[in-house]
């Protein structure tokens, strides 16, 4: 913990280039200024972030059991869904952001490492209802609510694929090459630097040049940082952005190879 409040410190002190300052391609100047903040003015529709905040009250308990590393936040085998949706789920703020990403890249797929409870998914998805989703999620309970809450909010081309990410992945990396690489990804499950780094790396084998990847909570350890630090050197990654609550990585191969600290 102590370490994570000094890495947000030193990442307020070094962020460079808010909004896009100094930056000389159209492109990533049009992402920082359209998508980060927003220029563009898109907004979640009010339904999705009516049921947000009504699941931050939601007394229904859920089990914790996960394939992945266990919770910071639940210390026993039971948890409201409220608590879950407060501490491990992404914010308002950060789901408008996953809302916003996906309406400006118009992807031809979505795929997320990790539902949750499908709060993520569910910004994703309403942002793009007619593009094929694709969810893993380990835990069987938090998979069946996800699904139930989809179906309800934001019906549409979404499958929760219950299982563990080494496995389902599998099952979903062959559909990425038929939509020609064309896909955002959000990684938010299994929180290990191996995983994290073996799943990135399956996907940008698959990616095209439109392909963008999501990695949330990179500094939630020494070893995601690390792995974020890793992942951003890759030659395949042109641009990687950390916002600190989350890194983007952009593959377009016109881009001039950076990396950005923005505070957001
Ligand atoms: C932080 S939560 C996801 C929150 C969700 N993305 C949201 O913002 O609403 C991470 C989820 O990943 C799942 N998970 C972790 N490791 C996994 C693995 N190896 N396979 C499948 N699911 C996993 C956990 O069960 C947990 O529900």
């Amino acid at each position: 913990m102590v370490w994570r409040i000094l890495q947000y410190i030193r990442h307020q002190f070094y962020f460079r280039k808010r909004r896009g300052y100094g930056i000389h391609s159209p492109y990533l100047f049009g992402f920082i200024n359209q998508v980060l903040f927003n220029g563009k003015g898109v907004k979640v529709p009010l339904s999705i972030t009516q049921e947000h905040r009504r699941l931050k009250e939601e007394s229904t308990m859920i089990g914790t059991g996960s394939p992945g590393m266990a919770s910071k936040v639940a210390f026993s085998d039971k948890r409201t869904a409220a608590s879950f949706v407060k501490g491990s789920s992404v914010s308002e703020r950060y789901g408008a952001l996953l809302h916003r990403i996906i309406s400006w890249f118009e992807p031809e797929m979505i795929v997320e490492l990790g539902t949750g409870l499908g709060i993520s998914t569910m910004y994703m998805s309403s942002a793009a209802p007619e593009t094929p989703l694709h969810s893993i999620e380990g835990n069987r309970e938090r998979a069946a609510f996800a699904a139930q809450l989809i179906n309800r909010c934001c019906p549409g081309p979404v499958s929760v694929h219950r299982g563990d990410i080494d496995e389902k992945l599998e099952d979903i990396l062959p559909l990425l090459p038929m939509v020609k690489g064309r896909f955002v990804a959000f990684l938010d499950g299994n929180h290990h630097s191996a995983p994290t780094l073996k799943y990135t790396r399956k996907l940008i084998e698959q990616a095209g040049d439109e392909a963008v990847i999501i990695l949330d909570d990179i500094y939630w350890s020494r070893g995601m940082c690390l792995a974020w630090k890793q992942i951003s050197q890759w030659p395949e990654v042109r641009v990687s952005i950390d916002l600190f609550h989350m890194g983007i990585l952009l593959l377009r191969r016109d881009l001039y190879k950076t990396s950005l600290k923005i505070m957001f």
